[in-house]
């Protein structure tokens, strides 16, 4: 249940994204794909996907750009709860996320109307691998909630 629709919306939206693409840039992500493999005695295994740098990033921008639902992460509260900002939610309502406004905060992402499918691997500066790791497109965070976040966050976003 959790595995098909998401998987089928993600990789059509990625056919369609990579057909408008610019050939070079296409280009660009299939020759740092070879490298990669090639990097690894010519074999595709899990730590040549690791150096899909290009790639990860435009499965990301997909993400970000398109939203996969408009309201998700659904829960119901049992207990009064205030939130950061002082909302008291009652036990029996129910809260959720909206990605899209989120995801199109220009205080998170500058530009954030234009597809921009590098936008995350530019972020990766090189200097520290942790930092590079949250750029990822499995990296759950506050600002990036495509997999949901927190305890019940998306595990097989890695798939
Ligand atoms: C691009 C593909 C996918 C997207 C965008 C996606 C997104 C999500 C989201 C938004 C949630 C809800 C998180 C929450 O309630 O806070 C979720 C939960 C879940 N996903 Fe995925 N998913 C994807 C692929 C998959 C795959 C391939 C699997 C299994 C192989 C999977 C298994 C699950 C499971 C089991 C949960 C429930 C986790 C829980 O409630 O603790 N998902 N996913």
């Amino acid at each position: 249940m959790a595995a098909t629709h998401t998987s089928a919306i993600f990789t059509t939206h990625a056919l369609f994204e990579l057909a408008r693409m610019p050939a070079e840039d296409v280009e660009s992500i299939r020759a740092e794909i070879l490298a990669a493999i090639e990097s690894e005695g010519g074999i595709f295994n899990k730590n040549a996907v690791g150096k899909f740098h290009l790639l990860d990033s435009l499965l990301k921008e997909i993400g970000r750009f398109h939203s996969l639902f408009a309201v998700g992460s659904s829960r119901l509260v049992l207990k009064e709860a205030v939130i950061s900002n002082g909302t008291v939610l009652p036990p029996g309502s129910v809260v959720a996320l909206a990605p899209k406004p989120l995801h199109n905060n220009p205080e998170f992402y500058p530009d954030a109307h234009v597809f921009d499918p590098f936008r995350f691997a530019k972020r990766r500066t090189g200097e520290s691998v942790t930092k590079d790791v949250k750029q990822s497109f499995t990296a759950l965070s506050n600002d990036y909630i495509v997999f949901g976040v927190g305890k019940h966050g998306c595990p097989g976003r890695f798939l």
